[in-house]
């Protein structure tokens, strides 16, 4: 009798102790990029592409629906693979009082709206962070972790850390507005811009590499020509998009994901970078949106659609139902230039499960999982 209770017992201390151990597999997360992913750093910010305004964030549980400076209505791609992947906590903007204390917690979002991979994109705008400020701000918070948990260790704690960069949307923008004094597009041919680009990303992922991040997610870029803001100032009709930006886009796409790939073979079984694949699955959203539940891809659910349509601050939060489409889960925009969180949680499950065409070589829940 003894010995049976003895035996179950202890098998009951092994089941415990596995799911002790699979739910601390911990999960820590430095996100860079564009609006897309920014969690807020923009409000630190002089700048003009803010979302710290309801109704953004209307959806946003752990605000109780204030915004945050998500440029969503509710959860972002990051925040969405963070919590499927076990995060204990959202990554904390970089620019917050409490992002040093967070490093070792969900991790860091050095993310900024209206920024570019090329320094002078968003100029616009003012204030933001170029992909090149915000790898200095990350060097920053690494000499803060070298501090408490030394070289080795803080190498060892970036090892197993998620590094995405979800960014280049804005460089595309840039390079297809109208040609204005200040506005300042690039005066380069599409090429050239193309290649610039790729090769300012392939080098700010080497340094990123030579700081620490092992496992790396770059995202390439969605079908910009399909996004409300750019169908509008081009006077295109429901289901039709600019097929020149779109074009470009691909051909973006398939440099980056041949340097990425190369990137691999340069650095050796030690790393890993995989490339993620949002462009088909948006384009697949704006295709087939019925079979993913969506009713409307062509209007932004806050904004009017024409003319130049933006998400305007509300004073009054009972004036919120008025400016904002009735079903937020039915549009793929929440705005004229972000996806909903209908269509977020949509890319971030291809981002964690996806086959090869979405994320390769692996895809986020492979490689969070890879012991390196
Ligand atoms: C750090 O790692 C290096 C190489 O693995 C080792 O030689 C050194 O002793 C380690 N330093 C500390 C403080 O553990
Ligand atoms: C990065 O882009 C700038 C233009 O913004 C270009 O002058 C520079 O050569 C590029 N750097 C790399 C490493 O490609």
């Amino acid at each position: 009798m003894k010995t049976k209770m003895g035996t179950h017992h202890s098998w009951f201390f092994i089941i415990v102790s596995l799911l002790h151990v699979s739910s601390c597999v911990s999960f820590t997360n430095f996100a860079f990029g564009d609006s897309i992913v920014d969690a807020g750093n923009n409000n630190y910010l002089p700048s003009l592409s803010r979302a710290d305004y309801s109704p953004y964030g209307i959806d946003f549980t752990p605000s109780g629906g204030k915004p945050t400076g998500r440029y969503t209505n509710g959860f972002t791609i990051v925040d969405i693979v963070a919590q499927a992947l076990g995060a204990k906590t959202l990554s904390s903007p970089s620019l917050s009082a409490n992002a040093a204390s967070h490093a070792t917690l969900g991790g860091i979002n050095y993310a900024s709206g209206a920024s570019g991979i090329l320094e002078g994109t968003g100029s616009l705008f003012v204030g933001r962070l170029p992909l090149k400020t915000q790898i200095d701000n990350f060097e920053l918070s690494r000499a803060g972790m070298v501090k408490t948990m030394g070289e080795n260790g803080t190498q060892e704690f970036l090892k197993n850390a998620i590094f995405s960069l979800t960014i280049g949307s804005n460089d595309i923008i840039t390079a297809f507005l109208p040609n204005l004094p200040f506005i300042g597009n690039y005066d380069v041919s599409p090429t050239t811009l193309l290649d610039i680009m790729v090769s300012n990303m392939t080098f700010h992922l080497k340094r990123l590499h030579k700081l620490g991040a092992r496992k790396t997610v770059v995202v390439d870029i969605g079908p910009l020509g399909c996004i409300p803001f750019v169908r509008s100032i081009h006077f295109l009709p429901d289901g039709k998009c600019h097929e020149e930006m779109n074009a470009l886009i691909r051909r973006y796409n398939q440099k980056l994901r041949t340097a990425v790939h190369g990137l691999n073979e340069e650095m050796g079984s030690g790393s890993v970078f995989v490339f993620a694949n949002s462009y088909d699955v948006i384009n697949g959203m704006l295709q087939n949106y019925r079979d993913y539940g969506f009713e409307n891809v062509n209007d932004p659910c806050c904004g009017e659609f024409f003319p130049l349509s933006f998400c305007l601050r509300i004073g009054d939060e009972n004036e919120i139902s008025t400016n904002i489409c009735d079903d937020r889960s039915k549009y793929l925009f929440w705005d004229s230039y972000h996806p909903g969180e209908a269509a977020n949680f949509i890319i971030a499950q291809h981002m964690l499960n996806g086959d090869e065409n979405t994320c390769s070589p692996l895809n986020v829940r492979q490689l969070h999982s890879l012991k390196l």
